[in-house]
């Protein structure tokens, strides 16, 4: 209890498996947390008020620049600061490169792309005035090498990666204590991977793909990726910046056993 005390998270895409653990996460250690989402996500603020944490819900699809901007300004007025910014809500499309339409990759990057472009751009301004932050983009392991048949979602994770970077030289560079990370998760349970396989009947097994692949021999689950993103909303990651954080059970580092 208490690692977020006095500090106002926004959790992009909370109505939902990570960023809704997220949420969760950030409240119970004392955030004020603003969740915000294109999907209802009233009754995950109100859980979180009821297990005695402080959050409030608005719908917010993060392609929508105006959007972000009344969002950021209601933070401004309700809290009079920002400290986190999680840019988690996120989208996968799938198919071969030759069935992609170009509509298709535009909604692709949109939301996995412009999403995180704006949430950074719009809530800078106010974590300056707040005296710093941390700012966490969720990527992807999808985002550090190719996956068949997911050209676009890797393109986009990619992207998150690089902008990522680019956007903790930047800070680094003004002195402004605002550090930004990207956390790349492998397979974890959430109702996204529904999205990987449209079309088929047959859900995803997701322990059977996990016992072949990960090292750990299990997949992640929502709080695994969460409690990443404390760390690194917290003052015990103030001397990372720029860093992608790999949480995967091991998956990006070899061929299990
Ligand atoms: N689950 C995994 O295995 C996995 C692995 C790597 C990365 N990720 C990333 O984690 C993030 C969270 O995904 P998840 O696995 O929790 O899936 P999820 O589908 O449970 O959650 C994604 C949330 O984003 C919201 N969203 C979608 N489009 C939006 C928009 N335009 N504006 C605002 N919100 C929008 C959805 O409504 C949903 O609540 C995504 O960026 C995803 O790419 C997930």
């Amino acid at each position: 209890m208490g690692r977020m005390s006095g500090k106002v998270a926004l959790v992009t895409g909370a109505a939902s498996g990570i960023g809704r653990a997220c949420a969760e996460v950030l409240a119970r250690e004392g955030a004020i947390v603003v969740l915000t989402d294109v999907q209802a996500g009233e009754e995950v603020a109100a859980g979180i008020r009821v297990a005695g944490g402080k959050a409030s819900f608005h719908k917010h699809d993060v392609t929508d620049e105006a959007r972000w901007n009344t969002i950021v300004a209601g933070i401004a007025k309700d809290h009079g600061r920002l400290d986190v910014l999680v840019n988690n809500a996120g989208i996968a499309v799938a198919g071969l490169v030759t069935d992609l339409t170009l509509e298709q990759w535009r909604h692709q990057m949109a939301v996995n792309v412009d999403g995180v472009f704006l949430g950074v751009k719009c809530s800078l301004p106010l974590m300056r005035k707040s005296g710093g932050g941390s700012i966490i983009n969720i990527s992807s392991i999808a985002g550090l090498r190719g996956a068949a048949g997911l050209s676009a979602y890797c393109a986009s994770k990619g992207s998150v990666r690089l902008f990522t970077k680019s956007v903790a030289l930047e800070c680094a560079a003004m002195g402004d204590g605002i550090r930004c990370n990207s956390i790349h998760p492998g397979i974890i349970e959430t109702p996204i991977w529904g999205q990987v396989v449209p079309g088929s009947n047959e859900p995803l097994d997701l322990d059977a793909m996990s016992a072949a692949r990960v090292p750990l021999k299990r997949k992640g689950m929502p709080e695994d990726i969460a409690n990443a993103v404390l760390f690194l909303a917290s003052a015990e990651s103030s001397y990372m910046t720029g860093e992608e954080m790999v949480v995967d059970g091991g998956m990006t580092v070899g061929t299990p056993q």
